[in-house]
């Protein structure tokens, strides 16, 4: 069928397979420009559809030959259906690996439970032995967890005080007040429940016992810290308490990895358009404040310079991996210098409805949102029929 973006609110419920196949080749050509990497050989990345973790995935495959094993949630495709974008993305990367000559395999489960662990391991016991790198990066707005069966829902509220503050309808360019109540204590638990560290652990305790975790295995997840006009939803509100749990979680595995000689470690990424960013308050019209001073300095990045950079320049180079006071791995330097921060909270004070495609990238924010999708490519007909139904082959 033809394929068109279909806008829902925060989504869009269609998606380009072609356009998805697309994104795939333009991050795998990124990666392979800036040279081999003497990184992981064998790699786990839970969340490895979209974001940052389908850029954890390309970069350890193109850039250092690493067979992967990819855990996702993604939708399959159904009559006059399209398929969630992750999973058109991942059968292009399998059909790339495939090219390549690199072992790709994947699993379509809910990450939380116990018998998607399990597969995991199955799988790689049959297939790799162990493996040497294992990425965290789930973004998700619900978990049900596997020993009491508690659904816990997330949820992006400030606490204690009611929030005010500027935001953008990024598919309208409406720059209007949003106004957000506190969350209850049962918010933050159970924000901390779907996005703190407690999974990432169930997970490397559950890789560890399994024995399929290399000597030397490490392991990342990724964080966010944010600016100031951000700080009372995001840093500071539940989804922060829940990234402080993470970090902190970063420390205990690290402990519990000792006896194979492995480490744990939280990278604090930038700012990026992704289906899980889009959704929170505020964010989007940071994003495109910020979009606009970062392009004008060169320094933008996208996810997969992002996670490129991750790894050539902070965990695979030859001398100690840099962290910050509290342990962090820093690859939001580039969006956190001082001046760039400082005209994005200029230019916040007088954004306007009027002013904001003239002082914002407004259209880059929403380009990269139908990228998300599979749209806007250049390259890709979508005037052409498109074969929603193409399936990823051995998906588990
Ligand atoms: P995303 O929405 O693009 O990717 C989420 C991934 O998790 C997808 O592969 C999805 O299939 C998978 N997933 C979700 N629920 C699942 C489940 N129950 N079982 C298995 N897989 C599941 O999100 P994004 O933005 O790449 O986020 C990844 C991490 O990076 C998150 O921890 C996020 O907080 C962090 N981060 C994001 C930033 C941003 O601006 N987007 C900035 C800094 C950090
Ligand atoms: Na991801």
């Amino acid at each position: 069928m033809i394929i068109e973006p279909r806008m829902r609110g925060f989504i869009c419920l269609t998606s380009h397979p072609k356009g998805c196949e697309q994104s795939v080749i333009n991050q795998i050509n990124y990666v392979k420009s800036k040279g081999a990497i003497d990184g992981p050989k064998k790699v786990l990345v839970i969340g490895a559809s979209t974001g940052f973790g389908l850029a954890s995935r390309i970069t350890s495959a193109f850039g250092s030959n690493a067979a992967t094993i990819g855990v996702f949630f993604e939708k399959a495709p159904a009559a006059g259906k399209t398929a969630s974008p992750g999973y058109y993305n991942s059968l292009a990367f399998h059909t790339q690996a495939e090219k390549a000559g690199l072992y790709a395999k994947s699993i379509n489960g809910d990450a939380f439970s116990n018998e998607v662990k399990k597969q995991t391991i199955d799988l790689i016991k049959a297939d790799l032995g162990q493996v040497d790198l294992v990425i965290y990066s789930l973004a998700s707005p619900v978990r049900q967890h596997p020993v009491t069966g508690v659904l816990h829902r997330s949820v992006l509220k400030p606490i204690g005080d009611t929030f005010s503050d500027k935001t953008v309808d990024f598919h309208t360019g409406i720059v209007s007040e949003v106004t957000i109540t506190p969350c209850s204590d049962e918010d933050i638990a159970n924000t901390v429940q779907v996005m703190g560290g407690e999974d990432w652990k169930m997970w490397t305790d559950a890789l560890l016992n399994a024995g399929v975790l290399a000597e030397g295995a490490m392991t990342v997840a990724y964080s966010y810290i944010g600016p100031d006009v951000t700080e009372p939803v995001y840093r500071k509100g539940t989804i922060g308490m829940a990234k402080e749990h993470l970090e902190a979680t970063a420390f205990e595995i690290t402990e519990d990895l000792a006896k194979i000689g492995g480490k744990a470690f939280v990278s604090v990424n930038k700012a990026l358009v992704t289906q899980a960013s889009s959704a929170i308050p505020v964010i989007p019209l940071y994003i495109s404040l910020l979009y606009k001073i970062m392009k004008a300095k060169g320094s933008h990045e996208g996810c997969i310079e992002q996670i490129q950079r991750l790894y050539s320049e902070r965990l695979y180079t030859n001398g100690g991996i840099p962290v910050d006071e509290k342990g962090r791995i820093r690859i939001d330097d580039w969006e956190m210098d001082e001046a760039v921060q400082k005209e994005v909270a200029e230019l916040w004070k007088g954004a306007t409805t009027e002013n904001l495609p003239t002082i914002g990238d407004l259209n880059g924010y929403k380009s990269d949102f139908l990228n998300l999708f599979g749209f806007g490519f250049e390259g890709v007909d979508y005037a052409a029929e498109a074969n929603e139904m193409v399936e990823i082959p051995g998906l588990i």
